[in-house]
């Protein structure tokens, strides 16, 4: 999908409150989402998330943080193993404790308006926007996480 596509079916994507509105899935608009906006430091070139955790100040000095250029790699970050973590370095500080961005959200685009209409698409695949971490996660905000593939 070329950028004009891609902020074409993200316009569709966050029509928010119509009821008519395509929902948002992994392959309808998030792959695209994160293959633009994340690929460069999260792609085929970026090690799976066990050899990330294990030396993270090597990659981090690489610019490199862990791949999800997968639906499977990218929920274990959504609700999995990191659940949350997604989350919290996307949120724009409306939910986090200091009121400060996650260091990702400016990733999510060149402009405020940009970054906006990102956010809500994520927002909106994800259905349960929590900042919680695995552990703090109960069974039934996890199964609120929708995050759906197709
Ligand atoms: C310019 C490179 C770059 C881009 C672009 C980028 N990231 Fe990152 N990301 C990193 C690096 C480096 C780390 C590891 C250092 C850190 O934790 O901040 C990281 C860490 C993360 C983590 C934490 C992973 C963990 O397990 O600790 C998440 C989640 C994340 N990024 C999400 C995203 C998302 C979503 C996007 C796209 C909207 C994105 N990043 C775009 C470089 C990037």
């Amino acid at each position: 999908m070329n950028r004009i596509m891609l902020v074409a079916a993200l316009t569709l994507a966050a029509g928010a409150g119509s009821a008519a509105a395509q929902s948002v899935t992994y392959e309808n608009t998030v792959k695209d989402l994160v293959a633009d906006r994340c690929g460069r430091c999260h792609g085929k070139s970026s090690p799976s998330f066990a050899d990330f955790e294990k030396d993270k100040a090597q990659w981090k000095k690489k610019t490199k943080g862990p791949r999800f250029d997968s639906y499977a790699e990218l929920m274990v970050l959504v609700k999995g193993t990191d659940a949350g973590a997604l989350m919290r370095r996307l949120d724009d500080g409306k939910n986090t404790a200091d009121g400060k961005p996650g260091n990702m959200y400016r990733q999510l685009g060149k402009t405020d308006e940009d970054r906006a209409q990102r956010l809500d698409v994520m927002k909106k695949w994800v259905g349960n926007w929590t900042l919680k971490r695995r552990n703090e996660l109960s069974e039934a905000e996890l199964s609120k996480i929708s995050a759906v593939e197709k």
